[in-house]
């Protein structure tokens, strides 16, 4: 994801090039505008304000922005991952105990609807979120594989297997948090599961996200993405902020952690 700090910054210093040269061209358009010695025009009286005017809307106004954008911005001290909205960096202003108060509280407005007030679904328009992943939806992206994530990873999850005895033991040991099913523990090595999601789980950077439980990342994905499958479509919510999307995260994760 480096590259996307690379590219902010490219298009800063390109924004604050196209601004100066334009400010070059005010400038150059002002003095061929002065009349010439000699000429019958009378030179205007105000024409050295207006040259000094055009310095400054011209020159420093745009070298001020390139500095500000180079220095002081956010986006001069975010990370890559900060700017996906999955800060690693704990928030500056809040403690966790008020980012969890900030993410229940945007979870009753936004998610409850179709998640439940306590996430656990009991309506069925949502995924449970006491749980990583259902055993149903862990079976079909297993047999048919899923492609919700471009971006994050861009080889998706191809069909892996379409066995469904097979495909059963692997779903029901990843669906329970990897705890059981040992021969659903064996298939996920034979079947080379690993290579994408690690050996326990937890994902990898650019192959796969953790399956084993709900993490930041995973959830800031969801939200950016939204999510298709069994259950149905999740839509996308692009416009919380980084903290917001933190609070969220951080909420849901404490759901799955007392399972009910
Ligand atoms: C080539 C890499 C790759 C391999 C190999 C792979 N996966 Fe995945 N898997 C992914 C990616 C990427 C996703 C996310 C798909 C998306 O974008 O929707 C995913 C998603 C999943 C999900 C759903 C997660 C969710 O939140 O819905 C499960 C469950 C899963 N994989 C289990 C497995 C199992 C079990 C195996 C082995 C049989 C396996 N995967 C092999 C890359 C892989
Ligand atoms: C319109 C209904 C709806 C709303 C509103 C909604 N979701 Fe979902 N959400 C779903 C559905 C349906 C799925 C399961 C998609 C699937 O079948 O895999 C889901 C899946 C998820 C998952 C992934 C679970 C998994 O199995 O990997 C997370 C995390 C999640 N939602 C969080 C949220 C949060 C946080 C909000 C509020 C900001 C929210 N959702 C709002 C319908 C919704």
């Amino acid at each position: 994801m480096m590259h996307d700090s690379v590219i902010t910054s490219a298009l800063t210093v390109m924004l604050s090039a196209l601004l100066l040269t334009l400010g070059a061209l005010f400038i150059l358009y002002r003095i061929m505008r002065t009349p010439k010695p000699g000429s019958s025009i009378p030179k205007a009286p105000s024409g050295e304000h207006e040259a000094l005017l055009a310095l400054f809307v011209g020159v420093l106004v745009p070298a001020g922005i390139l500095l500000y954008a180079l220095r002081f911005s956010p986006y001069a001290t975010l990370t890559p991952d900060a700017m996906h909205g999955i800060s690693a960096a704990p928030s500056e202003n809040r403690s966790d105990a008020e980012l969890l108060q900030m993410g229940k509280s945007l979870f009753g407005v936004h998610c409850a609807v179709c998640h439940g007030p306590d996430g656990n679904a009991p309506g069925g328009k949502g995924a449970n979120l006491t749980h990583r992943i259902s055993f149903d939806s862990a079976l079909l992206n297993i047999r048919r594989g899923a492609h919700n994530f471009k971006r994050t990873f861009p080889g998706g999850m191809p069909p892996m297997i379409a066995d469904i005895d097979r495909a059963a033991q692997v779903a029901h040991y990843v669906s329970s948090g990897f705890t059981e099913n040992e021969r659903g523990e064996l298939l996920y090595r034979m079947l080379k599961c690993e290579r994408c999601h690690g050996p326990d789980g937890r994902g990898k950077q650019f192959l796969g996200p953790n399956i084993r439980e709900f993490d930041l990342q995973t959830v800031a994905l969801v939200l950016k993405n939204g999510k298709n499958g069994v259950i149905g479509k999740m839509p996308r919510f692009e416009h919380f902020t980084d903290e917001e999307g933190r609070a969220l995260g951080l909420y849901v994760m404490g759901l799955s952690e007392t399972p009910q």
